[in-house]
């Protein structure tokens, strides 16, 4: 199936089944905003769960914050954003649609690497075994010209964004014959600026209103609160203080579903460390990073690193971790070493001294940060994409039938267990509804007696339920159930005694975030 239609079917099926709705959509819906429904709620509660357990129950030396989402205006003139965090745009004169400029150049780089990617699935299916795609990458024309064509793009787009130089961006899409795909048109606009902030005001008109912003990330806030943290907690350098929250974006381009959203949450964590380690800490903290999305099984082969071609104004080094989304590669986490940046901006700005007394090292400095910055909806979007399963599979009568099955990692599952009488009556309701009374204080559960065991053993595969229990006459006599597994749909006889401990065992974060240690 082709990638466009899996993301299209994902895209359904997370609405179909309680993931994510659009916002307001009984008003038609507004552009870039969406809610998560009673599914999509228990597995990004599960994500943030372990994001924060990895962060603050594993490391004595990284605490919690929760800071607010308004914050005093310069706190962002101080950080930079009032200025320079903007997006390069460009309109298209006949649709009037807008795009970023930067990522129409970023489509066509992608556009270049899948014609190069198709001839080599080409040659592949045509040599089988034999095939070496390396020499073939190295020797064919025609995928040295589509890599030649991305690379002379690729070195144009580094050094405008480097330069600043927007007059050069447009001609990028100018010389590369980039349309419009609403219009099929080449007649664009200068590329402009565009501030992403959102702005409102605070307090009444009456009494003048502050303008302030709602914040673009969560990472200011804890800026603001290091010495606060620090000296409350008395923290020593190195340590870092995690966050969850909220950030608003009025990104000129929604796409993409939960990708590129105008509301959405971020996972933070900043690591303050001694000017001079920073670069060592950032190396750490990548590998962490990596080893946390592999920890949750959906294959190796889908993460990779890509490095930053144009640092943020206050980065000595950054990369992303992106995913392979049916969309392709895409930023999921970003490490950033951001310097002395921030804090001594604050310093500046507020007038009050930001330094840290090392014992250690017997001096003061400001201290230098590491940051690990990643968006719970596109962790989620990646889950889900990464998940997301369709199978041929006996049927009824032993026809073949198609199960959509969400390969969820046990941990994230919004739903651990469903809990199914047989039939009705004869007491099975009543031994059904017992074990779900005794296991809902340990993990999520849910009861179902409607339909057939076939179609609600589906409906728990599309949400990605790990274990489903059958409850049936036999369990009146010896007290044994079936446990029916989600990926294998194996089933064996259990005790009802033993199903506590082998669902913890699978379903609970102690064993993962064990694995992160060793
Ligand atoms: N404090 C650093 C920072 O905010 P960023 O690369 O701009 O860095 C970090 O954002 C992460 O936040 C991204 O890797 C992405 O997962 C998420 N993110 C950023 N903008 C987003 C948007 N418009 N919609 C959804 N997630 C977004």
């Amino acid at each position: 199936m082709a990638q466009e239609d899996v993301f299209k079917k994902l895209v359904a099926h997370c609405k179909e089944y309680g993931f994510v709705f659009q916002s307001s959509e009984l008003y038609d819906g507004l552009g870039a905003v969406y809610d998560y429904g009673q599914n999509g709620v228990e597995l990004k509660n599960n994500l943030k769960k372990y994001w924060w357990d990895s962060m603050v129950l594993l490391n004595d030396n990284v605490v919690g914050l929760d800071s607010a989402i308004f914050m005093h205006p310069t706190v962002w003139k101080a950080s930079g954003h009032v200025d320079a965090f903007n997006d390069p745009l460009i309109d298209n004169k006949d649709s009037k649609k807008r795009y970023r400029a930067d990522v129409l150049i970023e489509d066509l780089m992608a556009k270049y690497d899948g014609k190069a990617d198709k001839e080599v699935e080409k040659a592949k299916k045509k040599f089988g075994e034999k095939f070496d795609e390396a020499l073939f990458r190295e020797t064919n024309p025609r995928v040295q010209a589509n890599i030649k064509k991305k690379e002379e793009v690729h070195q144009r787009f580094v050094k405008a964004l480097n330069d600043n130089d927007l007059a050069e961006l447009k001609q990028i899409i100018i010389d590369y014959d980039i349309a419009c795909s609403i219009s099929g048109t080449k007649n664009w606009t200068d590329v402009r600026q565009f501030n992403l902030m959102f702005g409102t005001e605070m307090g009444s008109t009456a009494d003048g209103a502050t303008k302030i912003f709602l914040r673009p990330e969560t990472a200011q806030g804890i800026f603001v609160n290091f010495l606060n943290v620090q000296k409350t907690g008395r923290m020593k350098i190195p340590f870092g203080i995690a966050q969850i929250g909220k950030a608003f974006r009025n990104e000129i381009v929604a796409r993409q579903f939960i990708f590129r959203m105008r509301e959405f949450e971020q996972m933070e964590m900043q690591f303050f460390v001694p000017p001079g380690e920073e670069l060592e800490w950032f190396e750490k903290w990548k590998d962490i990073r990596m080893k946390w999305h592999k920890s949750l099984g959906m294959g190796d082969k889908k993460y990779r690193f890509h490095d930053h071609d144009k640092l943020a104004h206050y980065a000595n080094a950054a990369t992303d971790i992106e995913f392979e989304m049916p969309f392709g590669f895409k930023e999921v986490e970003g490490i950033h070493s951001r310097t002395d940046f921030d804090l001594s901006q604050h310093q500046e700005y507020s007038g009050k001294r930001i330094s840290y007394y090392d014992p250690e090292k017997q001096e003061s400095y400001v201290p230098y940060v590491v940051e690990t910055s990643i968006g719970v909806d596109r962790m989620f979007l990646s889950i889900m994409a990464g998940a997301y399963c369709e199978e041929e599979v006996e049927g009824k009568d032993g026809k073949s039938e198609k199960r959509v099955v969400m390969k969820l990692p046990p941990v994230l599952a919004p739903v651990k267990l469903a809990v199914l009488p047989l039939v009705k009556k004869d007491g099975l309701p009543d031994l059904a509804n017992s074990i779900v009374d005794d296991l809902k204080f340990h993990f999520n559960c849910q009861y179902d007696e409607k339909d057939s065991i076939g179609k609600r053993y589906r409906r728990q595969d599309a949400i990605g339920t790990p274990f489903c229990i059958t409850v049936d006459h036999q369990s009146l006599d010896d007290q044994t159930v079936t446990i029916r597994y989600r990926d294998t749909m194996k089933q064996e006889r259990i005790k009802i005694d033993a199903l506590k401990e082998l669902i913890t065992k699978n379903v609970g974060m102690i064993d993962i975030l064990k694995s992160l240690q060793s």
